[in-house]
């Protein structure tokens, strides 16, 4: 099969995962940042990689530890498409903080190749050859993070294999605040956050997180910002890695107290992010109290204010 097109550009935008309660399940496109990349068929079967702006010295340029790397060696294969690929990615999502930066860069790969040699995939099929990019960067397929940035706005992985994803859209009025620590990086930190975790349950935590959870859920289909906020509760996964955020209380707290309806870690950290009804909480109050937060800790952060965004999108074709 040969392409269709030249070249294709796309946007891919940052993505929070679990919500809280919703480990590798739920997830959420923001409005920024975002990365873009462009595909250019390129001869001999060759991937290469070129990583351009800011984050760009910490992003692998073999493609078989580079998410976009392998998403597309896997879609050559699959789909026998007789040709190489040229993928210059302009990294605009910090990696290493827990949004989402090699699912952006995976789900922009599985969308443009899908487009330049004319596959028809489905977006739940994208999601399945993305999430195969997951492995170079976590060591595992998870899906919440490339289904959110395919879809946009709010998902839900409801199944794995096969891949069902339920996609809702956000309210108006939900604002977001996200803390990023100044904290050195710790490599492999994806693997690491996921080494941590619990390999046993008990039935009250189970029971208290598919509770939160079905609430998340039913917060988004109703658009309750309260809800969804409230239900941002998890007791199996965030208090283990709640250790490797130093402030990880003190911000939480403080965001509360601003008013934010909910904060949770976002993805494996280490940001965290609130949830906020700017119908009703200055946004900016909470990203005031979650800079302190940190700050009482010890650790200058970064803070922002984003809302709810949409999937993938092209940006050029030709
Ligand atoms: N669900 C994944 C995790 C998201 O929490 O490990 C990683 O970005």
């Amino acid at each position: 099969m040969s392409p269709h097109l030249s070249k294709v550009v796309v946007r891919a935008p940052a993505t929070t995962a679990n919500l809280g309660p919703g480990f590798d399940v739920f997830g959420m496109a923001l409005e920024d940042p975002c990365d873009k990349v462009t595909l250019i068929p390129a001869p001999n079967s060759i991937i290469k990689i070129e990583v351009n702006g800011a984050f760009s010295s910490s992003i692998p340029l073999d493609p078989n530890m580079n998410t976009a790397g392998v998403v597309a060696e896997h879609i050559i294969k699959e789909f026998s498409l007789k040709t190489g690929i040229l993928i210059k990615i302009d990294k605009g999502i910090p990696p290493g903080i827990g949004l989402g930066s090699s699912a952006a860069s995976a789900a922009a790969v599985a969308f443009g190749l899908n487009r330049m040699f004319d596959l028809r995939l489905e977006n739940n099929q994208l999601v399945r050859l993305s999430a195969k990019g997951e492995v170079a960067s976590a060591g595992f397929e998870h899906a919440d993070n490339v289904s959110a940035a395919i879809y946009g706005e709010f998902v839900i992985i409801k199944s794995y294999d096969p891949p069902q994803i339920v996609h809702l859209k956000a309210p108006p009025n939900l604002s977001l605040c996200v803390a990023v620590p100044r904290v050195p990086p710790t490599p492999k930190k994806t693997e690491k956050a996921r080494s941590i975790l619990p390999k046993m349950v008990s039935m009250d935590k189970v029971r208290h997180n598919v509770g939160h959870a079905a609430s998340l859920a039913v917060g988004f289909a109703v658009g309750d910002v309260k809800l969804i906020g409230s239900s941002m509760s998890d007791v199996i996964v965030e208090p283990a890695r709640a250790t490797m955020i130093p402030g990880y209380s003190l911000v939480k707290d403080a965001a509360l107290k601003a008013g934010a309806c909910g904060v949770a870690i976002s993805g494996a950290g280490p940001s965290m992010i609130a949830v906020i009804d700017e119908n009703e909480t200055s946004p900016t109050n909470v990203a005031k109290a979650m800079k302190d937060g940190f700050k009482r800790a010890g650790v200058d952060s970064e803070v922002f204010l984003t809302k709810p965004g949409k999937g993938v999108s092209l940006l050029e074709e030709r």
